[in-house]
Order: structure tokens, then C-alpha cells, then sequence
């Protein structure tokens, strides 16, 4: 039982930190190398910022820079700002918070509901230009008497908060076991703070750095050339140019997931796991998940964070239409009769079939030697009966004398013919009154599926 929150706390920013580590089960599809998340969601403002908020106000508070009755000013993808906006209501400062327009809807209305002020800016501006959001703050914060800039991506207060407790409390949850570190970069504090300590307990330690398709960072680490960067939908992580807060040095590796990866992995996290997770915690862990496969090694112990809480995406990362939208999602393809005679058992025969005039004998020795429990029997083409061998057998020892005559003196009805379009649940449902059903096209039978082959299917797709 967790000895977190057995006494009270003073206040909300006391409950920052110590978040859980939790095994990942499913989502890994049976790596046999075990992954872990940190649970960075479950701070109070539901992210990893919550970390950053109180180091960099009460850093401004030490050096003097922020004085009683002050104003906060910052760019923010959200959770920065809540993270401060948390620690301000605390302190009783104002603040003013510029923001990308790709950012959800959420975000700007959570914190609004803090009391800070939020200014929108164009997403797709030149890191240099005066309405990017970053030296839109820079000019707020200079304009703005008794401001502060936090000044995330250079503020030395960021990577150090994750290096005095971030990395601490992932070697003491993994008893110094940890491998692999995986998290992803928007300032890089995380990554370089908890990959600073982590190394300092043990430099074996694999600090991975996962990228955005589209963002510099990944790109630049692996070429070292400063590649012009897209768009892209996953916020928080990523970023238009090395920030001063990002040590590449501790980083051992960079790999770049794609938005749609990300956001299928939030997705899975959240219906698989239970864990209701952002983007960016989806983009992480499908980059520690295909290490883990490669790795293969029981005995390793990865480590991907888990950013932010699942909520603020609800309008995108979790709605289909979005996500359809933007490509994402693609319709599920209706499965049709096809997709059975394809899940069929590669050992399975084609099909098989009797003529009417085949000795029953003959169909008894033809349904063993191919391990097979049905015949149609078919006349020019056409199914026009069927023999089972439970039925036969059990007509058999009643009356050896039918071994030899042909099978359609003994025979059932017909199987139900469809064509290969035809939809898998129709098939589903025919299956319950017949032993199987022929797929034809065109007046040729071409396939068989059976009660045995639909049930494999069914348990094959509920895993
Ligand atoms: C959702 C989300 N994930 C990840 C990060 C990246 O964290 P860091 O800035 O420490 O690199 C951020 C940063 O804003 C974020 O908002």
C-alpha cells in the first residue's frame, strides 16, 4: 500500500511528484521484455509540468526577479501554464499565458478556469516572428511591469526539478533495475533531468529520445543537420529548434513516430491499459514498445512516460471523426468472407468435395485422410447436398451396406452458397443453422468455411 497522501499536505503543490509506475500488459502484444509508465498524469494538473510550475516560480522568487503580487508570463503548449497557474493561485500571481492555435480547445478553457489570462497565436509562424508564441510572450512579459518570463526552454529550473526528482523516484520504483528511459522532448527538461540522475546511478542506462514525424529534434540528433521541419498534431513534444534546455549528450538515441502512430497508441493505452493518456504519452510508449520487441530480454526494464491525462484531447485524439478526418482512423473495413477463407489455417485443404455419385467409402476415407468432418457434394458446379461424418458414421454401423453406395442416397441438404464480398457477420449467422457455407463467384465454387473455421477466427480477434 502506497505511503503517498497517509498524511495531509499544505497545499496542492505538496501532491506534485511520486507518481506511480505501472506495468503495461497489453499493449506490448506479448513482448516478453517488460515496459513500464510513468504515471506523469496523475500529478494534480495532470501532466509532467506540474514538476517545472513551482521550480520556476519559486527559482524567479530566489533570485528576486518575482516579487510579491507579480505576474507570471509564459508560452505554453497548455500544461506548462496550468502547472504555473496551479503554483500562482497558490502564491496569489497573475498570469498571462500565448498559445499555438493547434492546441485543444481544453487546454485554453482549463486555464481560463485557473483565472489566467490566454492569448492565442498562429501555430505555423517562424520560431523568430513576432506572433509565435514564445517571443510573443517574451514581448508581454518585457511590456508587463512586475513580469516574469518562466522561459521554459532555457530556464536551468526545468531539467533540474526532473534531475531532484523525477529520476530519484524512477530508480527507487525500479530498484536501480531501470534500462531503458524513453520520453520525448518539447523543452527537453524530462528527458535531460531524469536522463542526467539516471546516469549518475548507473551510465548503462539507454536514455531514448522519441520525436514527432515533422519536429527538428530526432532529425538533428541522428544527422546533425537542421532540417526544415511540417506541421504535426501531437502537442507538447517536438520542437522547431534545439531548445536550451535540451542536453543531447545524455541522449543515446532519437527515433520519430508518426502522428497517426501516436495517436492509435493513446488510444489502445487508454481501451487496453486504462490508462487515459495524451498524444504525446501514446508517441512515447510506441517507440518503447518496438524497442521492447527488438530487445527481447525478460530482463531488461523499460521506462516510457506517460505526460498528460487523456482529457484535454477528448475533441481529438478520442473522437473519431477527427481522427478520421485528419487520417488517423480509418473506417474499419467491414470484414467479409473473404478475411475467414484467408484466417482459414494455412494447413487447412481448399476445397474439398463430392460428387453424387462418389461411394460413401470413398467420402469417409477422403473427410480422414484430410482431416476434414464435411463434403459438399457438388454436380456440375453446384452444391446439391452435403455429407457430414458424424452422420454418415452413425448411418454406416446401422447399415454397413451403404459404404458402397454413392452419398446422395444418404445425403443433407445443400450448403448455403454466397459471393466473396459477402459480409463475415452474414456468414456468422448462416453458420448457425448450416455446418458451413461455400463462397462462389461467377458459378465456380472457390472456397468452404465451417463452424470450426468462423469460432478460430472469432477467438483469434478477441486475442
Ligand atoms: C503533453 C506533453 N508531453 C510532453 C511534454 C514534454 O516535456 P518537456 O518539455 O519536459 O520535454 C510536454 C511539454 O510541454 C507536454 O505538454
Amino acid at each position: 500500500m502506497s505511503q503517498r497522501h497517509r498524511a495531509p499536505y499544505d497545499d496542492v503543490l505538496q501532491m506534485v511528484g511520486w507518481t506511480p509506475l505501472v506495468r503495461l500488459n497489453r499493449v506490448t502484444d506479448g513482448a516478453r521484455t517488460p515496459v513500464y509508465g510513468k504515471c506523469e498524469f496523475m500529478n494534480p494538473g495532470g501532466s509532467v509540468k506540474d514538476r517545472i510550475g513551482l521550480a520556476m516560480i519559486e527559482a524567479a522568487e530566489a533570485e528576486g526577479t518575482l516579487k510579491p503580487g507579480g505576474t507570471v508570463v509564459e508560452g505554453t503548449s497548455g500544461n506548462t501554464g496550468l502547472a504555473l497557474a496551479m503554483a500562482a493561485a497558490i502564491k496569489g500571481y497573475r498570469c498571462i499565458f500565448t498559445m499555438p492555435d493547434k492546441m485543444s480547445s481544453e487546454k485554453v478553457k482549463l486555464l481560463r478556469a485557473f483565472g489566467a489570462e490566454v492569448i492565442i497565436t498562429p501555430t505555423a509562424v517562424p520560431p523568430d516572428h513576432p506572433e509565435n508564441y514564445v517571443m510573443k510572450a517574451k514581448a508581454i512579459a518585457k511590456a508587463t511591469p512586475g513580469a516574469v518570463l518562466a522561459n521554459q526552454f532555457y530556464n536551468p529550473a526545468n531539467p533540474a526539478a526532473h534531475e531532484a526528482s523525477t529520476g530519484p523516484e524512477l530508480w527507487e520504483q525500479s530498484q536501480g533495475r531501470i534500462t531503458h528511459f524513453f520520453a520525448g522532448a518539447g523543452t527537453g527538461g524530462t528527458i535531460t533531468g531524469t536522463g542526467r540522475y539516471l546516469k549518475s546511478r548507473n551510465p548503462d542506462v539507454k536514455v531514448c529520445g522519441v520525436d514527432p514525424e515533422g519536429s527538428m529534434i530526432g532529425p538533428f540528433f541522428n544527422t546533425g543537420e537542421e532540417v526544415e521541419g511540417h506541421p504535426y498534431k501531437v502537442e507538447g513534444l517536438g520542437n522547431d529548434k534545439i531548445p536550451g534546455t535540451l542536453d543531447l549528450d545524455i541522449v543515446d538515441e532519437y527515433v520519430t513516430v508518426s502522428d497517426g502512430d501516436s495517436f492509435r497508441m493513446a488510444r489502445r493505452l487508454t481501451r487496453e491499459e486504462g490508462l487515459f493518456v495524451g498524444g504525446s504519452a501514446g508517441l512515447i510508449v510506441e517507440a518503447a514498445v518496438r524497442k521492447a520487441r527488438e530487445l527481447d530480454d525478460p530482463e531488461a526494464f523499460v521506462v516510457a512516460v506517460l505526460c498528460d491525462w487523456g482529457e484535454h484531447y477528448l475533441t481529438k485524439v478520442f473522437d473519431d471523426d477527427w481522427m478520421r478526418e485528419n487520417g488517423f482512423l480509418t473506417r474499419a473495413r467491414r470484414r467479409t468472407v473473404t478475411d475467414l477463407l484467408e484466417a482459414r489455417s494455412p494447413h487447412a485443404p481448399a476445397l474439398l468435395t463430392a460428387e453424387p455419385s462418389t461411394p460413401v467409402q470413398m467420402a469417409l476415407s477422403t473427410m480422414t485422410s484430410h482431416g476434414v468432418s464435411q463434403l459438399p457434394v457438388v454436380r456440375d458446379g453446384a452444391c446439391v447436398g452435403a455429407v457430414r461424418e458424424s452422420g454418415l458414421m452413425r448411418a454406416v454401423l446401422e447399415d454397413p451396406g451403404l459404404l458402397e453406395r454413392p452419398v446422395e442416397s444418404v445425403m443433407e441438404g445443400p450448403y448455403p452458397v454466397v459471393g466473396s464480398g459477402t459480409d463475415a457477420e452474414e456468414v456468422t449467422r448462416l453458420l448457425r443453422t448450416n455446418a458451413a457455407v461455400l463462397v462462389g463467384d461467377a458459378g465456380s465454387l472457390r472456397g468452404i468455411v465451417t463452424r470450426y473455421d468462423a469460432v478460430g477466427a472469432l477467438t483469434r480477434s478477441r486475442g
